[in-house]
């Protein structure tokens, strides 16, 4: 029992998997963990496709937004998650803080996560590779991968991260403001009834709290090439 956002594998994409043997793999973790790096730059190390399945809530969410539709409305909030196109993803547009935090509002509704959940299982089939970094992949979109990392790092060093990241742009940042922040998020992500986050009983923990994203990294390709040589 993987939770009830996706339920089992539909048999076209179990068969698709069969038929083309592809090779996942799930990066789950908490907000501002460096799982967003790390997952770009594994997918370049092993020409795989790369899906920030954070964007998929993020672009339903900017698209109720848009249009003034509320975020509550369950029914509205599936119509518009039914119409995101994967293709059309861009973490520059979508990485504004408010969208953030609509997005994790959004997707405590378990009609919203089961359409984005269909979309990002269909991304996952492609061949040869892929990546799917979220809260909930190694444990419900994935749970077959072969390879699944929880990337965390503790609230302080996350939050510490994106301060020093925001004053990267802007002239000033409010530390105590992210701090609360990343600790409100965590709390929506990891109480939310349908697919919380948490670690897949048999995923990889990378703690980064006093790793750079190099020996993430490092330790990250142990593991894939470890796998992907008993897939072989
Ligand atoms: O990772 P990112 O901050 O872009 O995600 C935005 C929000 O989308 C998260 O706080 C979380 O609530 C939600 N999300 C999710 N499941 C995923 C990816 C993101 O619930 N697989």
């Amino acid at each position: 029992m993987h939770g009830f956002a996706g339920g089992p594998l539909s048999p076209q994409i179990q068969d698709e998997r069969m038929t083309t043997k592809t090779f996942t793999i799930a990066i789950d973790g908490p907000a501002a963990a460096g799982k967003g790096t790390l997952s770009r730059r594994i997918a370049e190390q092993y020409g795989f496709h790369h899906l920030d399945t954070g964007l998929t809530y993020r672009a339903t969410a900017k698209a109720l937004l848009d249009a003034g539709l509320p975020l509550n409305d369950e029914v509205v909030a599936e119509k518009i998650a039914r119409e995101v196109e994967l293709a059309g993803l861009d973490r520059d547009i979508l990485s504004k803080h408010e969208i953030g935090e609509a997005a994790s509002k959004i997707a405590v509704m378990p009609t919203v996560r089961r359409a984005l959940v269909e979309a990002q299982r269909r991304f996952a089939a492609k061949t040869p590779g892929t990546v799917l970094d979220g809260r909930d992949i190694g444990t419900v979109v994935c749970p077959d991968a072969p390879v699944k990392l929880y990337v965390t790092a503790s609230a302080e060093v996350r939050a510490r991260r994106r301060y020093d990241e925001i004053l990267g742009k802007e002239a000033t940042a409010d530390f105590d403001a992210i701090f609360e922040d990343v600790k409100r998020r965590d709390e929506r992500d990891m109480g939310r009834a349908d697919s919380p986050l948490k670690p897949a009983d048999d995923a990889h923990l990378l703690d980064t709290s006093e790793m750079s994203i190099e020996a993430a990294f490092q330790a990250a390709q142990s593991i894939i090439d470890a796998a992907l040589s008993r897939n072989a």
